[in-house]
């Protein structure tokens, strides 16, 4: 069986997740969900990145003296909430686990072992905030411009890693694997940096005690960056379970936002062609989104609590609105008017008003049992869906969906099964039979991205919970709605909203 292997970025667990974290994972999610619904064996992992400085200051802010608790306590908010808000992880990674550590130790021997590390003395800037190191030309008025303070001043004994040896290759890789960076305009943005930019760098530190020793050298601990990255590998068994480790490894795409792509797309890469391990087919940078305009900070307090806006509109209308108002790989703006109205229109009228037309035409005109089958077609939709849920455009790949229903709607308007009723059986049947396979077809193809919503509308077609266990390639073909199959009472399935 295929396997597919997609990874989200792993949260520090400083604060709980706002809604730009469950934007990723989100996104991680339909896709898993997607290749499960294809056949592949998949795995999706996600998990919480725990020795970083962030942590410790947030346990000391918070009265905690115990770090371990606090991170505890916190990892578990995130497991939680990722859990309820319906994410299908398979794998929950925490970096002070003793899998990971036994993981980051062979890692880090493998590249000690090809001459990439060396002791060598670290001055300059550290901002806490990104966990890098960082020049004064990064710097605005002395501050670091994205966590707007002024950074530590380092120096110290460090391990470095000898990143510029890789330079050449991860260039060459680059421009014969056109697909291993996305969207493209980040694609081009890293390539300048690798070429331009990319020295050494330190991966240990003297200073900070939380983290993982560095083998061989207890007086330092491992960079949380160095640490972190190596979940992917850790998080299916790379030191522990090498059979596991080979099932899955290389991930098939690796999801981050646009803020943490060096990282992957540098460092990364870097560190796995040191320790002679495959690279990842694909890491996908998705965009930031700004709410009502703002970018989300705590001093603003702006920052949305997903369950929040779950608890308000349901997670498949979260779901929704993230999926299709922000393309996917570009900046977007989250606002919960903007929800509001997709609610309204998207979800209650085009979408559910039709689901309740059609069940309820069924009812009254054949006594709620699917006419005689018809011929009859889906035309490109569900190519089209696949080619946008192949390449991460989940935006189109919900238009796709849309366009069928649209044109549902506007066949009963062109058809008027009312007057049909009066006149012609035979072609009240074969309209009703259409649109009744088109919102089979449209449950189906909704799975991965409104699961809740797919679930009801198979079983108000009547559809056993078998149906979505079928083969997606007989799935796809026309008349998959059983005739004479008894259809349930039509419930609304997003009701209308007086706000
Ligand atoms: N711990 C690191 C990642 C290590 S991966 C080896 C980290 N964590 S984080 O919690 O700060 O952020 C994780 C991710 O959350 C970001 O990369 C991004 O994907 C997502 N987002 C955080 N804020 C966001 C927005 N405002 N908009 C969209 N996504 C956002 O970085």
């Amino acid at each position: 069986m295929e396997k597919f292997y997609v990874t989200t970025p792993i949260y520090y667990v400083n604060d709980v997740p706002h809604i730009g974290h469950f934007y990723t994972s989100l996104a991680a999610d339909a896709l898993a969900r997607y290749w499960r619904m294809r056949g592949r064996d998949v795995f999706l992992l996600t998990g919480t990145d725990e020795n970083s400085q962030k942590n410790v200051e947030a346990a000391a802010k918070r009265g905690y003296d115990d770090v371990q608790a606090y991170i505890d306590m916190m990892s578990g908010r995130w497991f939680a909430i990722f859990r309820d808000l319906g994410i299908t992880f398979d794998g929950f990674i925490r970096t002070t686990e003793e899998r990971h550590r036994i993981g980051v130790e062979e890692f880090w021997r493998r590249v000690e072992s090809t001459g990439d590390i060396y002791l060598g003395e670290y001055e300059g800037l550290y901002c806490a905030g990104c966990e890098a190191f960082i020049t004064e030309s990064d710097l605005t008025d002395g501050q670091c411009p994205v966590h707007r303070k002024e950074p530590q001043r380092i120096k110290e004994k460090n391990y470095f890693f000898r990143l510029s040896a890789y330079r050449e290759r991860l260039l060459e890789h680059i421009d014969a694997h056109p697909e291993f960076i996305q969207p493209v305009s980040r694609r081009n943005e890293v390539r300048s940096y690798v070429e331009r930019f990319m020295e050494d760098i330190s991966i240990s530190r003297e200073t900070m005690k939380w983290g993982i020793p560095v083998p061989g050298d207890p007086t330092q601990v491992i960079y949380v960056w160095f640490d972190a990255l190596i979940n992917y590998l850790t998080g299916i068994g790379f030191g522990d379970d090498q059979e596991r480790f080979g099932r899955y490894w290389p991930a098939d795409v690796q999801l981050v936002g646009k803020d943490i792509i060096k990282f992957h797309c540098a460092l990364w890469p870097a560190m796995l062609m040191s320790a002679g391990i495959p690279l990842p087919k694909k890491v996908f940078a998705h965009g930031f989104f700004t709410i009502d305009g703002e970018k989300i900070s705590k001093s603003l307090g702006n920052a949305v609590d997903p369950q929040a806006a779950a608890e308000r509109y349901g997670i498949d209308a979260l779901r929704f609105f993230l999926l299709r108002e922000i393309t996917f790989g570009e900046d977007g703006d989250f606002s919960m008017d903007r929800l509001g109205e997709r609610y309204a229109n998207d979800l209650a009228n085009e979408l559910g008003n039709l689901s309740h037309r059609v069940l309820s035409m069924t009812a009254k005109y054949f006594a709620g049992k699917v006419p005689p089958a018809t011929d009859g077609s889906l035309g490109p939709v569900w190519d089209r869906y696949d080619q946008a849920m192949a390449d991460l455009r989940f935006g189109a790949a919900l238009d796709a969906i849309w366009d069928l229903l649209r044109d549902s709607n506007r066949l009963i308007d062109a058809e008027q099964p009312w007057k049909l009723a009066k006149t012609d059986q035979e072609r009240l049947a074969a309209v009703l039979y259409t649109l009744l396979e088109r919102l089979r077809a449209s449950a189906w193809m909704l799975r991965p991205l409104l699961p809740e919503t797919a679930g009801k509308m198979r079983r108000q077609l009547g559809l056993s919970e078998e149906e979505f266990d079928r083969e997606y390639e007989a799935a796809r073909v026309w008349g998959g709605i059983a005739e004479n199959a008894t259809i349930a009472k039509s419930e609304p399935l997003f009701p209308r909203r007086d706000d």
